[in-house]
This record gives C-alpha cells, sequence and structure tokens, in this order.
C-alpha cells in the first residue's frame, strides 16, 4: 500500500488541464450495453474506478481497446452468454457505482443478477429508488444471498417519480433513463437529478439514438426505441477535480490557471468562493484562481444539496477552506448526514471543528501543521491532501488507494504547480 508524504506551505502557481470527469464517465460505460455497435469516448479519465468499470464491462461481455485520447468499447461475440448479465460481488464491492449497470442489462437482455452494494464509509446508501423505478417500468427484482435479481418480458412506459428521502438521485436517475430507452412508448421521470453528469449521460444515449427530452430539468421524458447505435462522444470535464485545485490554490495563496472549459458547472461554487475572498477570473477555457493569505477569506455557511446548489462531493474541501478562513464557518449535510470521517483526522493538524449531527462548525485557525493522517473515502483523502499542502512541516496521507480512485494523476498534476509531494510505500498498512 502507498501513502503520500507532502511538505507543505507552497504556494501552488502554473497551469493545471482539468480531466475527464468520473461520474459521467462511469454511467457512460455503463450505457454502452445497450448497443452491440462500436462506440468511441474521449476525455475518458484514467483512474481506479474507471479501470473497475472496465473490467465489469469486460466481465459482461464488452472489449476495451485504449488509445492515446480514446476508449473503443466494442462487443465481444464470443463472450458467454451466461456471464453477459452478471455483475458479481468482486467487482461491486470495489465500487457501488456498478449497481449503473443494472439498468442497462435487464433492458438489453429482459434478465439481470447484480450484487447489492454495502454501505460505505459516509453511511448506507440505500438502492431502493433503483429498484423502485426499475419496477414500475415492469421489472420483477428478488434480493436473494445477496444479489439483486431482476427479469422482465419487457420494460413499459411510465410514470415514475424518484424523489428520495434526500432529493433527487443521481444513479437511480441515470439507471432508469437507461432502461427507459428501450422500453415501449413513454416514460416521464419527475424529480429527475439535474447534475451535469446526468445530463452527460442523456447527451450520450441522444447520440446513440435515445429520444430523450429535458435534460438538466427534474423532468425527463424518454420515448423508447428499439434500438440504440454507436457513436462518437467526448466526456465533460470533472467539475470536482476543478473545485479541488480551486481550494488548492486557494489555501496555499497562490495562483493557478485551470483549463476547464464548463465554469457554469461550478456556478454556485464559483459565486460562493468570489464572497469569501477568492479571485476567479474567467477568460475562454482558462480560469485562474488567485489565492491570497486565507486568513484574510472570510467564514461562510452551505448546505451541501442536489444540483445547482452546493455539491456534497466537495464539502470535504470546502471544510480545509472553513478551517483557516476567518472567524466561524459551517456547512451542513443535505446529501449525507454522515460524511463527517475527514473532521477528525483535519483536527489532527490543528483544525478547530465540532461535528454537531449534520453539521460541522469551523473556527478558522492561523495555520495547520504537518501530521500523520489517513484518507476514510476519496473526497475525504482530497481534503487530507489539500490540507497538506496548506500545512507547516511533513504530513503523511495514508491509505491513498480511496483518492487514486477517483482523481487522474493528482501527484503529477500537483508536482506541475510547485508542491512537494511524493508516493511512498507505507510499511505501517
Ligand atoms: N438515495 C436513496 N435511495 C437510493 C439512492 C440514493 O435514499 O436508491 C439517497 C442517498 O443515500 C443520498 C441521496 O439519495 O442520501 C443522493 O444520492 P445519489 O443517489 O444521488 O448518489 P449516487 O448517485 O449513488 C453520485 C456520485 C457521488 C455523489 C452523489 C451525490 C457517482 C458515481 N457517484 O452517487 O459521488 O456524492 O451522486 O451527488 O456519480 C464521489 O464522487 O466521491 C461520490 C461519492
Amino acid at each position: 500500500m502507498n501513502k503520500y508524504v507532502v511538505e507543505g506551505g507552497k504556494k501552488l502557481q502554473g497551469d493545471v488541464v482539468i480531466s475527464g470527469s468520473k461520474n459521467a464517465a462511469l454511467p457512460i460505460l455503463a450505457a454502452t450495453l445497450l448497443t452491440e455497435d462500436e462506440v468511441i469516448l474521449k476525455n475518458v479519465p484514467v483512474l481506479k474506478d474507471v479501470e473497475t468499470m472496465i473490467s465489469l464491462l469486460a466481465k459482461l461481455g464488452k472489449r476495451i481497446q485504449i488509445e492515446e485520447n480514446k476508449m473503443i468499447v466494442r462487443h465481444d461475440p464470443k463472450a458467454s452468454l451466461s456471464s453477459r448479465h452478471e455483475a458479481t460481488y468482486d467487482i461491486v464491492k470495489q465500487m457501488r457505482a456498478s449497481i449503473v449497470v443494472l439498468g442497462p442489462l435487464v433492458a438489453k437482455y429482459h434478465k439481470a443478477t447484480v450484487s447489492l452494494p454495502g454501505g460505505c464509509a459516509f453511511g448506507p446508501r440505500p438502492v431502493d429508488l433503483h429498484i423502485r423505478g426499475l419496477e414500475q417500468l415492469g421489472a420483477k427484482i428478488a434480493v436473494h444471498h445477496g444479489d439483486i435479481e431482476a427479469k422482465t418480458s419487457g420494460f413499459k412506459g411510465k410514470t415514475i417519480d424518484l424523489i428520495g428521502q434526500f432529493g433527487s438521485s443521481v444513479l437511480a436517475t441515470d439507471n432508469v433513463a437507461m432502461a427507459a430507452c428501450l422500453a415501449k412508448g413513454e416514460t416521464t421521470i419527475e424529480n429527475a437529478a439535474r447534475e451535469p453528469e446526468t445530463v452527460d449521460l442523456v447527451n450520450f444515449l441522444i447520440a446513440m439514438g435515445a429520444k430523450i427530452e429535458g435534460a438538466g430539468s427534474s423532468i425527463l421524458k424518454i420515448r423508447g426505441v428499439k434500438k440504440l447505435h454507436g457513436c462518437e462522444y467526448t466526456i465533460i470535464q470533472d467539475r470536482i477535480e476543478a473545485g479541488t485545485f480551486l481550494v488548492a490554490a486557494a489555501v496555499t495563496g497562490g495562483k493557478v490557471r485551470m483549463k476547464y472549459a464548463t465554469p457554469e458547472h461550478l456556478r454556485f461554487v464559483f459565486d460562493l468562493a468570489r464572497e469569501i475572498g477568492i479571485g476567479i477570473e474567467e477568460r475562454g477555457e482558462w480560469i485562474t484562481i488567485k489565492g491570497k493569505k486565507p486568513s484574510s477569506y472570510k467564514g461562510f455557511s452551505i448546505t451541501t444539496m442536489p444540483y445547482p446548489q452546493f455539491p456534497t462531493d466537495l464539502q470535504s474541501l470546502f471544510m480545509v477552506l472553513g478551517m483557516l478562513s476567518s472567524g466561524i464557518s459551517k456547512i451542513s449535510e443535505g446529501i449525507y448526514p454522515n460524511r463527517w470521517n475527514h473532521a477528525p483526522e483535519l483536527v489532527r493538524m490543528g483544525a478547530d471543528i465540532r461535528v454537531e449531527n449534520e453539521m460541522a462548525i469551523m473556527t478558522g485557525v492561523k495555520s495547520l501543521e504537518g501530521a500523520s493522517v489517513q484518507a476514510s473515502d476519496l473526497r475525504a483523502g482530497a481534503a487530507l491532501v489539500v490540507a497538506a499542502l496548506a500545512a507547516g512541516g511533513k504530513t503523511e496521507v495514508r491509505r491513498i488507494y480511496h483518492v487514486d480512485r477517483g482523481y487522474e494523476a493528482l501527484p503529477e498534476k500537483l508536482r506541475a504547480l510547485g508542491a512537494n509531494i511524493q508516493v511512498a510505500r507505507d510499511s505501517l498498512l
């Protein structure tokens, strides 16, 4: 197992190119199951979760070829029929997002077995909305021995409300939308996710011949077609990676130019960052982040909510900002009430954070100091790395396999901005 060793205190300076979006790439890769034609994808990020999805697709009868700037997904006629519709526990346990193959598999083969994902580091994360939505389209679903077993004699379009306890669900919307593409008649999804990643999936499905209206709104209308065809498609850039570099530049008082063409996907975050006192200049596809001394930033108060509001995936990063800004900052979790595992690790670095139920309260401190800390999930790990860049002295971040799941070449990109971050063997674990 590896760890990051970070010597903090250096202002980040220079240019960084934001990679393709992990959370758009995963459902889009799953959607290739809906056709037997060749699909060419560009801007797929090179990271562990994408590798896991590729392994899953290979088991489900796809052949994937990676060329310099594109990924070619083909149907493998030699793959065994029985394995084509089974997503087994060995893969699903590595990545919850594997659930997103359920809709395409049942739509294409009229049956599928997908292992039921367990809880995750920040809570139970149920899949009831995925199941409910597919049942309403006409699937019979049962859970046996930890597997979701689904079958249908053919999906029929319907009006389906996908509202959950915490609002809309990104992957449940994706699953049901993909299934509805091959259903008979029209499906209306109410309370659909509005996230840019779901919009990207819908645009990809449209490029494959699906008939869908309403992407980006909370109502999706999908007219079923008999067949989808191959296409070539470029995946959007990763707004969460862009937000991560924004905070890294801000807390180190640096100046970083990001090549990031879709600032509208981060509008809420950019507006908030400007209010806090971070300089942001948007010029074409380049965005310059101008940091200052973090103690000059104003404290803030936010709640994580579905898009277009503040994303839960940047909560841990903004916690680092709040730890160093002046006065008190408050973050409430409106999506995952228990997503706070990074807080005690950040406290080890000198932060003043109090977590009370779904709210974290940060009192700004003048500085952080290096410590030995460990990542508990992807975004928790990213926050520890960013805190380490701002801290005085050496920080060792352990369990960085969580970070590798969702960031492409993070240490390399940070080093190109002047950070002192090394990857070393971790003999402790
Ligand atoms: N929920 C239910 N029932 C369901 C599905 C979801 O109650 O059947 C709840 C969840 O427990 C949560 C809320 O609904 O409280 C929203 O979760 P959502 O379903 O939208 O999450 P997801 O689709 O499983 C995606 C991202 C997550 C991101 C969330 C929220 C992917 C692969 N994952 O997950 O990304 O946090 O949306 O925006 O797209 C990450 O990248 O670090 C990450 C965790």
